[in-house]
């Protein structure tokens, strides 16, 4: 008798076959892409720790929304680098700030593509920490009414959604009062639920320059070795209205993306930072690894782990080979 086996290769002999067989597919409506917006500056100003991104003027800001928005891009995600840094962080709150006025001229530009602006004071406060200091430790209830303002700015400029990324407890619920007190009952908020007191962070804090002065985060951010918090932190941001939810890091949470989008009915987004995004072009540039097939790689992987959304600086870079590959099928199907 002839010998009896699985052959899983019959599914995997052409591409034509393995598209079939595509367990998880990654489309550009995904994909949301981190801009930082500069209050002043020369337009465009490269980061060292983050090749491929810069600093944006708030026009440039407009320009590459609308050349995402070209691309199919679900979103951009807009984080401002002020002028001027203050204790209270004030700057985060000024209707003439660098994310407000990007705001507004991204909705002139493409009106159509969804504008996510981060909520949080590190950008903004002299000492680099996410909220008030009293005698050298972040003030939570302090901080809410800050973090309130701030959201209600970036809705006044005209933000479809607002990430607070600060990690005080109760800022959902104290967002989403001031929105709907301010008449903003249809601004979604996407919260970063799930986020870690990671080592993952370091090149945003290079481009945005917010790095604390003292201390480290991990008295407000989650410790990367819990997981049953990251599920209460999810489940109570849902309760206080969090429209969608954020994880981050992403690689090494894929067993939280996982958990998160099991917990919770609300699209979940994992957020590659940027320290993974900068390990993968360091590599790369060493010749050590393939940086297109490697960045197809980490994306698919954060899919399959449950990932509704990717929040990634890769997101030109996917959505144009999303492009590629598409007219390059078709091609070959006729060819
Ligand atoms: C602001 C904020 C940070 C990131 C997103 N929002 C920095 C931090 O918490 O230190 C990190 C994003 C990235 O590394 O790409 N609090």
């Amino acid at each position: 008798m002839k010998l009896q086996f699985h052959r899983g290769r019959r599914l995997r002999r052409t591409e034509g076959m393995r598209e079939l067989a595509r367990e998880t597919r990654l489309s550009a409506g995904q994909l949301v892409a981190p801009l930082f917006v500069v209050a002043r500056g020369l337009g465009r100003e490269p980061i060292d720790s983050l090749p491929g991104q810069a600093r944006l003027s708030p026009e440039r800001a407009a320009e590459e929304a609308f050349a995402l928005a070209a691309l199919g891009v679900g979103a951009v995600l807009l984080f401002g680098v002020p002028a001027h840094k203050d204790e209270r962080g004030s700057g985060a709150w000024d209707d003439e700030g660098p994310v407000p006025r990007a705001i507004r001229l991204i909705k002139q530009r493409a009106p159509g593509l969804p504008v996510w602006a981060d909520v949080c004071l590190c950008e903004y406060t002299d000492h680099g920490h996410c909220g008030l200091l009293e005698e050298g430790e972040v003030d939570n209830d302090a901080t809410l009414p800050l973090l309130a303002r701030t959201a209600l700015a970036y809705a006044r400029a005209g933000a479809d959604v607002v990430a607070p990324s600060d990690m005080m407890d109760g800022r959902v619920a104290a967002i989403r009062e001031s929105l709907d007190e301010g008449g903003f009952t249809d601004t979604a908020i996407v919260s970063y639920a799930v986020k870690y007191a990671s080592a993952f962070y370091g090149p945003f804090r290079d481009a945005a320059g917010s790095t604390p002065r003292s201390g480290d985060r991990s008295g407000y951010q989650m410790d990367p070795a819990n997981l049953r918090d990251a599920l209460r932190e999810a489940r109570a941001d849902v309760e206080e209205g969090a429209d969608m939810l954020i994880v981050k890091p992403g690689m090494p949470c894929l067993d939280v993306v996982r958990a998160v989008r099991e917990e919770v009915a609300v699209p979940v987004a994992a957020y590659q930072v940027s320290g993974e995004y900068a390990m993968l072009h360091a590599a790369a540039e060493r010749g050590w690894i393939e940086l297109p097939r490697a960045m197809w790689e980490a994306a698919i992987g954060l899919r399959r782990a449950g990932a509704d959304l990717l929040i990634t600086y890769f997101a030109r870079a996917l959505a144009e080979r999303i492009a590629a590959e598409a007219e390059r099928a078709s091609a070959e199907a006729i060819r």
